[in-house]
């Protein structure tokens, strides 16, 4: 786990630019922002007001101290320590309505990014989406949005209150003291600020290795665990405790140097800090005693100083997370720039809402350049016709139906609608015209109902039902006790593989298309079931273009044309009758099915 932590840490330099980036999402809520550092400000001048009004507090004590030897009485300056206390209180009160004010920007920052992330995926293409890991990709977005929250946080909570404190402070020695307390202060800011960024840069290297090194021993003592019958099998405890032990001790080293690291990070700042304050207060002593400076100074100096130290103290840290942030926020702009290979073309048109009709003329087509998947085919559906395409296993069935749904765009040739070619479409338009019933279903995990009306959301009630029934999927939503409100399981793992055929028929039915496209969407059922959809789809898609994949033939028969696609070619077509006349492949193919069946 932790080593992840570091991974994009690990490709070295880190690019801070990538803060630009953000700014844009930072202006969107520019009126947020402008009163949140306004707070801020609010929150940081009564911060300052606490030392100075302790100077007061102290001078009039001072002060009536000097004269009690007068025999004066003792005045309590009730009014300042009221102020005082008011001071302290607003410091906190504002500082928490700054988080509150800006808590709302970094949120909404996230949401926006998150959503502009997510819509972008979407309009990658199918290749980027088949070879990637899901996993590590929402690993990546998780750590980019978190990596964003963290740099804007620590930017408006960390480093601007830190450099506003710093300037006030500043300001204040400049306007009461002597110019020495700037310069002071000036160069021990530098010097911590220094010390802490270079130091940090060399531990980083050990609180990298403690993490991986503690999620070793953590992955090996897992994994033996996991393994427990195979360590009894070879009685390998004591080897299996060795190699833990020897892990547990490279951790241990670990981490040791990680401490001593830290330590050592520590007590430099330490060190500067009590060198700068003693310095300053040797300095501010010398001009108490010569009169230049009241004790109230002297403990308004003490108490600014430390105050500005406080907040340089997480300065460390801040900057090594700040570091690991831009990575992993670099990371996920670097998804967002991904252009997707399947672009709409500069001025492309809709689909006319009366274009129908496919044609494929001299398509060739291969997902790798190596390997030609398509050689030169050429086919039509006109329209209110339909078409099937049959042929082996890997002949390229599937690839003809992505490339007509333009998951992947011809390498050659032409694919055209209606006479308008895909290429000048929107992807929108086209694929809105298009119901496909896939070759493998996916179902969302929710409800039956859910995954039909997918098909058509705004679909009524009545819809849905009708879909169902045509699928012939009624007869199997009522014998469920919950009936369409039955869940179906991640990936619909929990329906059986022509349940959810009939689900996605259902589903395509619903969407009301020009044009049907069915890869091998009756494989999984029997053939009663099968007949009964046919039945319905010849009602229903009886005017509609129809493109059908199919390996089992008797679904095809009745098809205007069949295509028999053998090796990305075109061997035979024809009617079903045509073909079995002219006893080549189809007619082969048909013997050897009916053959089967009849067993
Ligand atoms: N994304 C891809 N990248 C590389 N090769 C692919 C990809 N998709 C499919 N192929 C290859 O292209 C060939 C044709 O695949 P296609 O899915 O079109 O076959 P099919 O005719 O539909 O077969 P089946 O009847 O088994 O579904 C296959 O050999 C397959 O391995
Ligand atoms: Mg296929």
């Amino acid at each position: 786990m932790h080593d992840m932590m570091y991974g994009n840490a690990q490709r070295g330099q880190v690019d801070w630019k990538v803060l630009g980036k953000l700014l844009p999402y930072l202006w969107q809520f520019r009126a947020r922002v402008g009163l949140a550092l306004t707070l801020l400000i609010i929150a940081k001048l009564a911060n300052v007001g606490v030392p100075v009004s302790l100077k007061y507090i102290v001078d009039s004590l001072d002060a009536s101290l000097l004269q009690e030897a007068g025999m004066q009485a003792v005045v309590v300056p009730v009014a300042m320590l009221l102020a005082y206390g008011l001071l302290r209180f607003s410091s906190v009160a504002f500082g928490e309505l700054r988080d509150a004010v800006f808590g709302r920007v970094a949120e909404r920052t996230l949401s926006r990014l998150g959503l502009r992330v997510f819509e972008h995926l979407h309009r990658l293409d199918l290749e980027y989406h088949l070879s990637r890991k899901t996993g590590g990709l929402s690993r990546d977005i998780e750590r980019g949005t978190s990596g964003v929250s963290f740099l804007l946080r620590s930017l408006v909570f960390s480093v601007v209150p830190i450099l506003v404190e710093v300037a006030l402070v500043v300001g204040i020695f400049a306007l009461q003291f002597d110019f020495v307390f700037v310069w002071i202060t000036l160069f021990a800011v530098l010097v911590y600020i220094v010390f802490s960024v270079v130091v940090t840069n060399w531990r980083t290297a050990y609180v990298r290795e403690a993490n991986l090194k503690d999620s070793q021993a953590n992955t090996r003592a897992i994994d033996s665990l996991l393994n427990y019958e195979t360590v009894k099998y070879f009685n390998n405890e004591s080897y299996e405790a060795r190699l833990y032990a020897h892990n547990l001790l490279e951790r241990e080293q670990a981490k040791v140097k990680n401490h001593l690291s830290l330590a050592a990070l520590n007590s430099g700042q330490a060190l500067i800090i009590a060198a700068t304050i003693t310095l300053m207060m040797l300095i501010a002593a010398h001009q108490v005693k010569d009169g230049v400076m009241t004790l109230g100074d002297l403990a308004m100096i003490n108490a600014l100083m430390i105050q500005v130290f406080i907040p340089l103290n997480a300065l460390g840290f801040v900057y090594r997370e700040m570091k690991r942030a831009l990575a992993d926020v670099e990371g996920m702009f670097d998804i967002l720039e991904l252009r997707p290979a399947i672009m709409d073309a500069a001025g492309a048109q809709d689909l006319p809402a009366t274009a129908d009709g496919i044609e494929f003329h001299n398509v060739s087509f291969a997902y790798h350049p190596e390997r030609p998947i398509l050689k030169q085919v050429s086919f039509q559906v006109p329209a209110g016709k339909k078409v099937a395409i049959v042929g082996p296993s890997g002949a390229g069935k599937s690839t003809i139906a992505r490339l007509l749904f333009r998951f992947y765009e011809a390498g050659s040739g032409r694919i055209s609608i209606g006479g308008h070619d895909l290429v000048n479409l929107t992807q929108d338009s086209l694929r809105g015209a298009i119901a496909v019933v896939p070759q493998d279903t996916v179902l969302f995990n929710d409800t039956l109902w859910e995954n039909i009306r997918y098909g058509r959301p705004d679909a009524t009630d009545q819809e849905i039902q009708d879909a169902a029934q045509h699928a012939m999927l009624t007869e199997f939503i009522d014998k469920l006790p919950k009936g369409y409100q039955t869940v179906v399981g991640e990936r619909g793992l929990k329906v059986s593989g022509g349940e959810k055929q009939r689900i996605a028929i259902a589903r395509a039915l619903l969407k009301r298309p020009r044009i049907f496209l069915f890869d091998e969407a009756t494989s999984s059922l029997d053939s009663r079931t099968e007949q009964g959809i046919n039945r319905s789809l010849q009602t229903i898609a009886r005017d509609h273009t129809t493109l059908i994949i199919a390996h089992r033939l008797s679904t095809v028969v009745e098809c205007d044309e069949i295509i028999v696609l053998e090796d990305g070619h075109i061997v035979e077509r024809g009617s079903h009758r045509d073909l079995l006349q002219h006893a080549g492949r189809y007619a082969a193919m048909w013997q050897a099915q009916m053959q089967m069946e009849g067993e």
